[in-house]
């Protein structure tokens, strides 16, 4: 039985299940800063593993990730190439400048796609007026553009480019496994036209804490230092680490249920007259409830008296399914909905 958890807000709210619960109290621990912990030593081989990439490392968010992997591809004052509303870019704090003091290029995606020959338009010559260009950062599943899962084609022509010109490239793949299942192939298919990756444990996957990175040994060696420099060497680490292996091995398959779920809950706000803004894929629904005349204020205090958390702003919000929200669920928010809106 699925404890509920009725927060459309992000599937980072989601609990561990009763089994990580246990794995956590049970978990062999070690000085992980000495790599003492079998427990986190377990979690990075089977990361490396499930991405084809010669070695793992744990880190603390997903944001730590993907510091740590862009820090360990760049060298001071590089350029580096992003979608331009890329989490990198836009929500983890300006980390690239204040660490790696990197200068950004951003570049309009397609529903988060970056087209190649925008991505080759943005790489630098070899000038001495210009800055080095060094990395391409991709985004899957890109949450800004709605979820959107881009394909193993769409992946290896950014790869392509950045191959061409020597260029690392590194995937912000906190929701991978949401596109992998989406797109019904093999994570390995999408991890292949990258170096590095990062994927997160503590949202769809359901972990309490963490994300991986994973690639090649000499990447993954950098970026332990940078990840020890940050203050994410952490000792007995095995206690967050094995909910995500619960998280690789077990919690992948069900996504495809908050996939469903999340197209339940767009076409039944479609028939109450809310406009639904993006291509429902995986777990995210962006609404506009400006047509049937509703503010954020009205929206959320709905939500609150039919029992759900939704975070509305201005006349938009975005929705996301995940464990703890079954399709009963759905159901009976949409008829609660309904009733309000009348
Ligand atoms: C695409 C993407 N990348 C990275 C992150 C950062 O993860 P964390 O919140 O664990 O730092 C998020 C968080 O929502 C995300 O959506």
């Amino acid at each position: 039985m699925v404890e509920k958890n009725l927060d459309f807000r992000s599937d980072t709210v989601t609990w561990p299940t009763p089994e990580m619960r246990e794995a956590s109290y049970k978990a062999k621990l070690g000085d992980d800063v000495y790599r003492d912990d079998p427990t986190v030593n377990e979690l990075e081989a089977i990361g490396a593993e499930i991405f084809g990439k010669e070695a793992g490392l744990f880190v603390t968010s997903g944001t730590q990730g993907n510091a740590v992997s862009v820090l360990a591809h760049t060298q001071r004052g590089d350029e580096i190439i992003l979608e331009e509303r890329s989490h990198i870019y836009v929500n983890e704090v300006g980390g690239l400048a204040v660490m790696g003091q990197l200068m950004a290029r951003t570049i309009k995606g397609e529903k988060g796609w970056m087209r190649p020959d925008d991505v080759r338009a943005a790489i630098r010559a070899d000038n001495i007026h210009y800055p080095r260009t060094s990395l391409v950062c991709v985004e899957n599943t890109h949450n800004s553009a709605g979820g959107i899962a881009l394909t193993p084609e769409q992946m290896k022509s950014n790869w392509d480019v950045a191959k061409e010109n020597d260029l690392g490239l590194h995937l912000d793949g906190a929701r991978i496994f949401n596109a992998a299942v989406a797109l019904g192939v093999d994570v390995k298919k999408l991890a292949q036209y990258s170096d590095t990756i990062q994927i997160c444990l503590s949202k769809g996957l359901s972990a309490p804490i963490g994300s991986m990175v994973v690639g090649p040994q000499d990447l993954m060696n950098s970026a332990r230092k940078y990840r020890k420099m940050l203050g994410g060497g952490m000792r007995q680490a095995g206690i967050i680490a094995a909910p995500g292996i619960i998280s690789l091995t077990k919690m992948v398959d069900r996504l495809a249920d908050d996939h469903r779920n999340a197209k339940i809950l767009a076409e039944g706000l479609k028939k109450l007259g809310i406009k639904v803004l993006n291509d429902v894929q995986t777990n995210m629904v962006y609404v506009d409830f400006s047509p049937i005349g509703w503010t954020a204020e009205d929206w959320n205090t709905a939500c609150v008296k039919i029992g759900w958390k939704s975070r509305g702003r201005g006349t938009s919000t975005r929705l996301v399914t995940h464990y703890g929200i079954e399709e009963e669920d759905i159901k009976s928010f949409l008829d609660g909905m309904g009733k309000l809106i009348g």
